[in-house]
């Protein structure tokens, strides 16, 4: 690893650091480190299933209905600039992935073919292979970035942010062989992707541990939105860790819910918290773990999802015959490190993009497919930015209230006692305790009573230490996150997008921001 001091270090290589990374390098000639804790390829990324939400067809859609269908899920937490910015560069930067060699599904007369998903009134969704969007995605910008000179440091975990002077000036990493080391960059990316580890039943993959929002926690940097926990309602209910994702793009194609008794009991394409509350309802009601998705309606299931039918032979079911046994699964993190509309934090010289950042494109429940989108145009946004010269946030976005707390009322610091772990984590061996007690007690729906719970099992674990083994490394972040995100949930009072809780049945009037900031001490 060089000992030169970068322009960018982007930390993670899912959409959107790589859409970071080419563009830095690539675009605006900038010297950039991708440093990645697994191999190049293996971000979460890989994993995304439905697509890219975007206005391709201006006849039948509009900017005005995508921005419209987003505020809606958002549930009033939505930043209207950051949404709009999102909906109007989107298809650009589609059209770029397509110019890089992205091969999207298209119909018989070569158009793309556009799916549609839950909350969306309009058919948008760009897809590849049926239900294998993200691995083209992340295809093409791999090999994208491998044609620039960026330099690409796999298997390197990055521990904490280095702060010097009021700015963030690289990481501190620990590299392959254990050993301890430093990163210098003038700018760092956090580009790191959720944290759906925290939950015993997810989709996400087994890196996603929440390592940048825990940095950035540590090092005092302003994060929000964290209590909103999207669930994913059609995850395949089998004894697998992650949970096999069943796309939500199948019921837009006509495949439905199904009670134990063979009942629909919800509108399928209602917004996905909506949805995977009523399953959830429905399995509690019964004492069920399952309940069926019935996909023999679905024309050409075969030919259309191949990836899907692939995955669920391996386990003895065919879709085109057999219900499917689905359960809702932690999918998405709402909300994360907070950023103004070019991807600035808090801390001069560290950016966020992607399912780690607060940009505001979510609020309260994310659109379906407008998470690849999110890291296409805030990864892009941000690098240019980093070339720009732009130092420091801009009152934009998210960003504005949260510089501007005492005159935004709607803007709630939270105080956050997150102890500084460093290079120590905590024992492994406690991860499926953290994700068992995650899962009964901040799941789709949660109440004080649980939430209380789960923070003295968090804060149980936080206080067993473990070695500086990657596995602990990620037990540690899993704790500092998983404590923000329970001490949210208590303070939000009221029930609105994906944060459902038994107490309390309404949103409030004012939809309020809660921020975490550290305050032992440091940062
Ligand atoms: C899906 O394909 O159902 C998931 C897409 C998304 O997470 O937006």
């Amino acid at each position: 690893m060089s000992d030169s001091v970068v322009d960018l270090l982007v930390l993670g290589s899912g959409i959107a650091g790589l859409s970071a990374a080419v563009r830095a390098s690539g675009e605006h000639g900038l010297d950039v480190g991708v440093v990645t804790k697994g191999s190049l390829s293996d971000a979460a990324t890989r994993w995304a299933q439905g697509g890219v939400a975007a206005v391709i067809d201006e006849a039948s859609d509009s900017t005005d209905l995508h921005l419209a269908d987003t505020l809606s899920v958002g549930a009033g937490m939505c930043d209207v600039d950051a949404v709009r910015t999102m909906v109007a560069e989107g298809p650009a930067r589609v059209g770029e992935l397509i110019a890089w060699g992205a091969r999207f599904d298209r119909d018989a007369g070569g158009a793309l073919s556009l799916g549609r998903e839950g909350g969306h009134s309009a058919s948008r969704v760009v897809h590849a292979g049926g239900a294998a969007t993200g691995a083209e995605i992340e295809r093409v910008l791999v090999d994208a970035v491998r044609a620039t000179a960026a330099a690409v440091y796999e298997h390197v975990f990055a521990l904490d942010l280095l702060v010097e002077d009021g700015r963030c000036a690289g990481v501190t990493v620990r590299h392959p062989d254990g050993s301890l080391g430093t990163v210098r960059a003038r700018n760092v990316l956090l580009a790191t992707g959720g944290a759906g580890q925290l939950y015993s039943v997810t989709t996400n993959p087994l890196e996603a541990t929440g390592d940048g929002i825990a940095m950035a926690l540590r090092a005092g940097v302003a994060c929000a939105d964290l209590e909103f926990v999207q669930f994913h309602p059609t995850a395949l209910a089998v004894d697998r860790h992650p949970r096999p994702l069943i796309t939500e793009a199948l019921r837009g194609d006509g495949a439905v819910l199904r009670d134990l008794d063979g009942e629909r009991f919800v509108d399928e394409l209602s917004a996905r918290d909506v949805v995977s509350r009523a399953v959830t309802q429905r399995m509690l009601d019964v004492g069920a773990d399952h309940l069926w998705l019935d996909c023999t309606g679905v024309d050409d299931v075969a030919d259309r999802y191949p990836t899907i039918v692939a995955m669920l032979a391996d386990v003895g079911l065919d879709p085109a015959v057999d219900w499917l046994p689905v359960a809702p699964a932690a999918h998405y993190l709402c909300g994360g490190v907070v950023t103004d509309l070019d991807g600035a934090t808090t801390l001069d010289g560290l950016w966020a993009a992607g399912e780690v950042a607060c940009s505001g494109v979510h609020g309260a429940n994310r659109l379906a497919s407008n998470s690849l989108l999110e890291g296409l145009v805030f990864g892009t946004r941000a690098a240019a930015a980093v070339a720009a010269g732009q130092s420091g946030p801009a009152p934009t976005g998210v960003m504005a209230g949260v510089l501007d707390a005492s005159g935004s009322p709607a803007t709630v610091a939270l105080d956050l006692d997150v102890v500084a772990t460093g290079a120590a984590g905590c024992d492994p061996s406690l991860r499926s305790v953290l994700q068992q007690a995650m899962t009964h007690g901040a799941g789709v729906v949660r109440g004080d009573g649980s939430l209380a719970t789960v923070a003295d099992v968090l804060a149980a674990v936080a206080a067993t230490p473990g070695d500086a083994s990657v596995a602990a490394l990620e037990v540690a972040n899993l704790a500092v996150v998983g404590t923000a995100l329970v001490t949210a949930a208590r303070r939000r009072t009221e029930s609105r997008g994906a944060h459902a809780r038994v107490d309390a049945s309404d949103a409030d009037v004012v939809a309020r921001r809660f921020v975490s900031h550290r305050t032992d001490g440091a940062g």
